[in-house]
């Protein structure tokens, strides 16, 4: 908050890349963020540099001639008249005075992040909420973005306790989709004028490199479209490889902060290796996405007030946060859900903390509870993940428990019973074709997992 901060706006999505890319590599520290509300959808993106590195970063843009479409102050945010908005408020002292260091753009220490999660109240709760749709407001603007995940193979060498695809997990079929299948769901994904897609799948030793580089380059070549890899750990040399074939996007969660709880769910994978990684893929120029699992064993709310802080630090773009759900053939399968009202203080802080940065109201959010998607869209959350997996695959991937398939209608509906704005990528028409109330929601239509649900 203290220093100037300048955004620049490049005319396209590929030359702010590129941008980025030759400030970085002038030794300039760089940040891609998502475009002020006022200058771009909420799926462009722009560079951000300190005030005092503006001119060089300028005359370098210039030099490579790189054409921008605007240069702007980054105005520090202020809420004010909030708290005489909300009214005359029956609630705690050091409650408001937390919410006026919001309201006049201050950093919240972590005390006090503890303090909002840990509120029972919920006139506080609603405080909370409202204040953070307001900086996503002022910060990214109402529209939400969508993006389609193709979920293209379930096979996992790794042990995740709480994952229901983990290799130790008896009884799963396992699928892995074809590259004809997977390019099969881009080119309607594309056809909806969906802009990113999302590749996710267990680490699974069959996606080489070799064949995840022919995959994004077709999807590069015969879509355009931007690609969020959520594929796991690789070396640096794959993360680069995947980066030059077309990726741009790269989701990676941490899950937990909390070193000895991440090793407790994590038999196989090291925390330090996990933040390198990250490393790496910011370093390579990557929009980076990170998260956690709320409701972890032992997990307390100053682990994720720990876990808001570190994605602030880490410059973390794209922070997913969804409620644990127990999944089936684990070690974790008795395990208690986690908590749809802590995930959405969690949002809410998130985005009050982390400001300019994407926050998908979860998919695990979902499953609990259509409504809760709706509300994390009303207390933080900017973007959306379709299940786009065809429906032979869709219940093999199985990572928890009645997981949700949001498709494009199911979303239209969360974001317009949110009050919120539709990606203006799609057409009238498309919108039209999904709005007939047919939304799918498979908790709704099977009647099964809803009392489940509740149980959080
Ligand atoms: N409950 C909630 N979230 C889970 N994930 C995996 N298993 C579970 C579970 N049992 C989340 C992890 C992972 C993402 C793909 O799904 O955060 O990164």
């Amino acid at each position: 908050m203290n220093d100037k901060y300048f955004l620049i706006m490049a005319k396209t999505t590929q030359s702010m890349l590129e941008g980025e890319g030759v400030l970085k590599k002038a030794g300039i520290k760089t940040d891609l963020v998502p475009a002020p509300p006022e200058h771009g959808t909420v799926c462009a993106i722009a560079i951000k540099v300190s005030a005092a590195d503006l001119a060089k970063a300028e005359g370098l843009l210039q030099e490579k001639a790189i054409a921008l479409a605007g240069i702007y102050e980054e105005e520090p945010l202020k809420l004010i008249g909030l708290l005489e908005k909300l009214g005359k408020l029956p609630v705690a002292g050091d409650f408001i005075k937390i919410i006026q260091k919001i309201e006049a753009g201050s950093a919240l220490e972590k005390e006090e992040i503890i303090r909002l999660l840990a509120t029972r109240q919920p006139r506080e709760a609603e405080i909370l909420f409202t204040v953070a749709d307001r900086v996503q407001q002022k910060i990214v603007g109402d529209r939400v973005d969508i993006r389609g995940a193709i979920e293209f193979s379930n096979f996992c060498r790794r042990r995740c306790t709480y994952c229901g695809i983990n290799a130790d997990v008896a009884g799963l079929q396992r699928y892995r989709m074809t590259e004809a299948e997977i390019m099969a769901v881009v080119a309607e994904l594309h056809a909806l004028g969906l802009k990113t897609v999302i590749l996710q799948s267990g680490e699974d030793s069959f996606w080489t490199r070799e064949k995840l580089i022919t995959l994004l380059q077709r999807i590069k070549k015969e879509t355009g479209m931007r690609i969020t890899l959520s594929v796991g750990e690789w070396r640096r040399a794959d993360y680069a490889a995947f980066k030059a074939a077309g990726a741009n996007n790269f989701l990676l969660k941490i899950e937990t902060t909390n070193r000895e709880l991440f090793a407790q769910i994590h038999p196989d994978t090291d925390y330090d290796q996990r933040q390198e990684s990250l490393t790496w893929l910011k370093e390579l120029g990557y929009l980076t996405g990170s998260g956690n699992i709320l409701g972890l064993p032992g997990q307390t709310l100053a682990d994720i007030a720990a876990d808001i802080l570190y994605f602030k630090k880490a410059g973390i773009n794209m922070i997913g946060i969804g409620p644990f759900i127990p999944a089936q053939g684990t070690t974790l399968a008795e395990n208690p859900y986690g908590d749809i009202q802590l995930t959405l203080k969690t949002v809410a802080l998130t985005r009050i903390v982390c400001q300019k940065v994407y926050i998908p109201a979860t998919t695990a959010l979902a499953s609990l509870a259509a409504e809760a998607q709706t509300k994390a869209l009303q207390a933080g959350a900017n973007s959306i993940m379709l299940i786009n997996t065809p429906p032979q695959y869709r219940q093999q991937y199985n990572i928890y428990n009645q997981k949700n398939y949001v498709d494009l209608a199911a979303a239209i509906q969360a974001i317009r019973a949110a009050g919120r704005l539709l990606p203006d990528y799609l057409s009238p028409e498309i919108v039209a074709r999904f709005s007939k109330d047919q939304a799918h929601n498979s908790l709704r239509e099977t009647g099964g997992g809803e009392s489940g649900a509740h149980r959080a």
